[in-house]
């Protein structure tokens, strides 16, 4: 079975550094022999979710994105650090799903600061949220810091290690996958 890992960024600036660590790690995931797709809510906005009984009255857009949460077998989200935690956008986004999209769903975790504390606190708001919807997070997370030095050139990391943990959780992601895809992990 071919397995599908969706990226989802949570940044919504234009040329997003987060965005292009998330595709060096997707890059990883297709190279262990995985569909990847990208879901940009920068190009792709989601309206703010109201908690309205009847979901099916949401634009279009929200109905794309859950059918992409819900036909991933893993989703590798990428975060930037705003104020100690993950974006509002990036929650909203979760808002808009639930367990039917989420549950049984490996997820991998990635977040990016622009100081030099990284996004520990980002990615472990993250996992709790996802403890929410049902997912499961595999232990290996990268956190980033000091973002604007972590280019030293076009698509080229600075810190050779830090490619190495982005590549480790696009292939961990897949494998952890594997084991719900293929009926290795039951479920009552
Ligand atoms: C509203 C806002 C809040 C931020 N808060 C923090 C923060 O608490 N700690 C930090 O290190 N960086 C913070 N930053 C900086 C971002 O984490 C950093 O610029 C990151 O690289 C942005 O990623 P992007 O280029 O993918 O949008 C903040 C940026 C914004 C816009």
């Amino acid at each position: 079975m071919i397995i599908r890992i969706l990226g989802i960024c949570g940044s919504m600036k234009p040329g997003s550094s987060t965005a292009a660590v998330l595709r060096m790690s997707l890059q990883a995931s297709t190279l262990v022999g995985a569909e990847t797709n990208f879901y940009d809510i920068s190009e792709r906005p989601l309206p703010f979710c109201d908690g309205r009984s009847e979901d099916s009255t949401y634009p279009p857009e929200v109905h794309t994105f859950k059918n992409l949460v819900k036909n991933a077998h893993g989703i590798i989200i990428a975060t930037p650090d705003y104020h100690n935690s993950f974006t509002g956008g990036l929650k909203n986004a979760i808002d808009l799903c639930g367990f039917d999209e989420f549950e049984h769903k490996m997820v991998g975790i990635i977040g990016v600061s622009g100081g030099a504390m990284g996004a520990g606190n980002a990615i472990s708001h993250l996992r709790g949220v996802m403890r929410g919807v049902g997912a499961w997070v595999v232990p290996h997370q990268v956190s980033i810091s000091n973002s604007s030095k972590m280019f030293s050139g076009p698509d080229q990391l600075a810190d050779p290690m830090l490619e190495k943990r982005l590549l480790k959780l696009g292939k961990d992601v897949v494998k952890y996958a594997n084991l719900f895809a293929n009926g290795m992990l039951e479920d009552e």
